[in-house]
């Protein structure tokens, strides 16, 4: 298994807009907030920032606007070693965008506008065939058009590597499709949305992860925040992975951490479980910053935290 595994991300990059609030606006009405400030996102580039931390080479595959915010996100992500030799600049189109709000708990609100990622379609991804070649792992979301992730599922199981979707935003319906990668890993509240079952329960958010698993998935990998995270595959692994304890600063990118690790733990040949342990240190230690790729932790850091709490593990 390769150490330094190579990670091929497909998909958006945002520059976020950021501002905190004491607590979340109701329809109609109009609160106070501070700190107003912009800062580099997107749940690609995110994925993309996480993996390169991690210790992966990092491929990003997308587009941006040609606008000042794109080439500033094409820099920042290659400030983390990112290869952005395919992140196209579109013309007459903005870069992607997200309004997001954090309350006094450090939960978000977040709303994007698709720019530039809404351009990435199949015909970019097709004629970059090599890329793929080259890929251990290839990661996905879904703030990019379906069919380009489609497309990009396609040409990631000709060359065999391994695919690991996290289905965020949810679309109206999610094709059985799009389930069948190796690993599927939503949160709770999207795991939800595609299966139209409660998971707030411990034993219905198992029902839920396992239904993930029988529409197509090869496993399920729930991020359930506090709870942690539950693993359920095709092969019969079932896990629950307890949460590490950080002091929470700011929710947003926290999942985006954990796939990005989760996809270099994976690559590097853990176990699903001790990949998901991995992965929710990292996505705890993204909660204690405030900002999305401003608070993605390195491989270090991990470990650091991982050895701190050693005693949560089973
Ligand atoms: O997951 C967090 C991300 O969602 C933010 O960085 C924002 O850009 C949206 O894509």
């Amino acid at each position: 298994m390769p150490e330094q595994p190579t990670v091929l991300v497909v998909g958006s990059i945002n520059m976020d807009m950021v501002m905190r609030v004491a607590r979340m606006p109701v329809a109609g009405e109009t609160v106070h907030g501070d700190g107003f400030t912009t800062s580099p996102g997107g749940k690609g580039a995110n994925q993309a920032v996480a993996a390169a931390r991690a210790g992966a080479n990092c491929i990003m595959l997308g587009r941006v606007g040609d606008d000042t915010f794109g080439q500033t996100l094409i820099d920042i992500l290659a400030v983390d070693g990112i290869d952005c030799d395919n992140v196209m600049i579109t013309p007459e189109t903005s870069t992607g965008a997200a309004m997001i709000l954090v309350d006094g708990l450090g939960e978000n609100s977040i709303v994007i506008s698709g720019g530039a990622n809404m351009a990435l379609t199949p015909d970019d991804i097709f004629p970059r065939s090599e890329l793929f070649s080259l890929a251990d792992v290839v990661v996905l979301q879904l703030e990019i058009p379906l069919p380009t992730v489609r497309a990009a599922m396609d040409l990631a199981r000709r060359h065999c590597c391994k695919i690991v979707l996290d289905p965020s935003p949810v679309p109206g319906r999610l094709p059985d499709e799009l389930l069948a990668v190796d690993i599927v890993a939503p949160n709770i509240i999207e795991a939800e949305q595609i299966t139209g079952m409660q998971a707030a329960e411990e034993r219905a958010d198992r029902q839920v992860a396992s239904k993930l698993v029988e529409r197509g998935a090869g496993a399920a990998v729930l991020k359930i925040g506090s709870r942690g995270s539950l693993v359920v595959s095709a092969d019969g692994e079932i896990a629950r992975v307890p949460a590490y304890r950080v002091d929470i600063v700011d929710t947003t990118g926290a999942g985006d951490a954990f796939t990005g690790t989760l996809a270099v733990a994976v690559a590097r040949g853990n176990r699903l479980a001790d990949a998901a342990r991995i992965a929710n240190a990292a996505g705890a230690l993204a909660c204690t910053k405030f900002g999305a790729q401003t608070a993605i932790p390195t491989w270090d850091e991990i470990h650091i935290l991982m050895e701190d709490q050693r005693e949560q593990s089973p």
